[in-house]
């Protein structure tokens, strides 16, 4: 147990860091949603349907509640030695302003691609047959899809306003089960695959605390790939592949922990299976895959309005699906038991463990 004083240095450094980066996204989505308005109300008149759903949608103070206890529960893990205190690595503070420059540049595109309902830009002459047709889409709306270096260095900025300033946190909540898988182990003798790692912001997380465990991160886009290798420089232990989650780079058997953060919703039904039934190939007996992703229905049911929100204003073409998508029945489906759900704001973490051999 820390003493009252080194407990309140915590405190203070942890809310040094985190609140005025907090304040940062929360004031670019302020901007971002009094510029769509601006934009609404200058341009033509959209032939876009407006949002809508009949379930409920929380309003500002439970969100900012939720938030708040996502924090909490982030400092809480920090206290209880299961992580220390977490470093974003957003700076330095010119590349933070070039970041919000590019996010603020792309706006106007992603306003008329969310107007005219456009959202296959990305799928060209020239990427056709590159990637898988579900693939090749403005996820998001955003410029580039999952293709270029822009749209790379966009993204973080992206999910962070989105998330309000919460995605680190959220992608953390993914370090408790792990721990738990881990402890008592020689980390530098166990594996790790990080599936859709994007920009690397989960590997980060994770690399804060085994620093040399072998991990490796894998992803579609060559383009991600890069930016990840790019920020994940710090780090040693750590290997990168561009590669189809759907079929995986890896032997049977042979990772002790996976993870994916954010990947599932942005899949098709049918891929989704062959995604988990991948994880499950790899996964050594005993092994934990740990899933971060998006609420879904009925997890939370004040939040259902909003969930059912989200993919009508960002395309989300998958998302829809993934609301109902049975991850303990699909998870069975491959041999791999649900154990537990908790949930972070508007994600979750899902836990999945592949039963020891007997
Ligand atoms: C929403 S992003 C999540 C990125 C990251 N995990 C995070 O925490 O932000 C989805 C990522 O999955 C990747 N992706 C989508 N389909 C994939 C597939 N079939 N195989 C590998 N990566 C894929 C995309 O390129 C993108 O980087």
């Amino acid at each position: 147990m820390a003493d009252p004083l080194s407990r309140l240095a915590t405190r203070v450094a942890y809310g040094a860091r985190q609140l005025p980066r907090f304040a940062w996204y929360v004031g670019h989505n302020a901007v971002m949603r009094r510029l769509a308005e601006a934009a609404r109300r200058s341009g033509e008149a959209s032939t876009r349907e407006k949002p809508r759903t009949d379930a409920p949608v929380p309003d500002q103070g439970r969100l900012y509640a939720d938030m708040a206890a996502l924090f909490r529960q982030d400092l809480a893990n920090v206290e209880a030695g299961i992580y220390p205190l977490p470093a974003d690595h957003d700076g330095p503070l010119p590349r933070l302003f070039a970041r919000s420059r590019l996010f603020f540049e792309d706006l106007p595109d992603i306003h008329r691609r969310r107007e005219s309902g456009e959202p296959r830009e990305v799928f060209s002459e020239a990427t056709r047959g590159k990637r898988p047709a579900y693939y090749l889409q403005n996820f998001h709306f955003q410029s580039g899809g999952w293709m270029t270096r822009d749209s790379a260095r966009r993204y973080d900025t992206q999910v962070e306003v989105l998330l309000h300033g919460t995605a680190n946190a959220a992608r953390r909540q993914v370090l408790p089960p792990l721990a738990e898988v881990f402890a008592g182990r020689d980390q530098r003798h166990l594996r790790l695959v990080d599936v859709g790692c994007g920009t690397g912001r989960g590997l980060d997380c994770l690399k804060q605390v085994w620093p040399r465990l072998p991990a490796l991160g894998i992803d579609m886009s060559d383009a991600y790939v890069e930016e990840a290798r790019q920020h994940l420089r710090r780090w040693g232990w750590l290997d990168l592949l561009v590669a189809n989650a759907e079929a995986l780079p890896l032997r049977e058997e042979s990772q002790d922990a996976a993870t994916v953060d954010f990947l599932f919703h942005e899949l098709p039904p049918k891929v989704r299976r062959t995604v988990l039934r991948e994880l499950a190939r790899v996964l050594k007996p005993g092994g934990r895959l740990v899933i971060l992703d998006s609420l879904q229905r009925g997890d939370e049911p004040s939040y259902d309005g909003m969930l059912e929100l989200f993919p009508q204003s960002y395309h989300e073409p998958y998302y829809g699906s993934y609301l109902d998508e049975d991850f303990a029945a699909l998870g069975r489906d491959c041999g791999l038991t649900l154990t537990r759900t908790t949930n972070a704001f508007v994600s979750k973490v899902m836990v999945l463990d592949k039963p020891s051999s007997q």
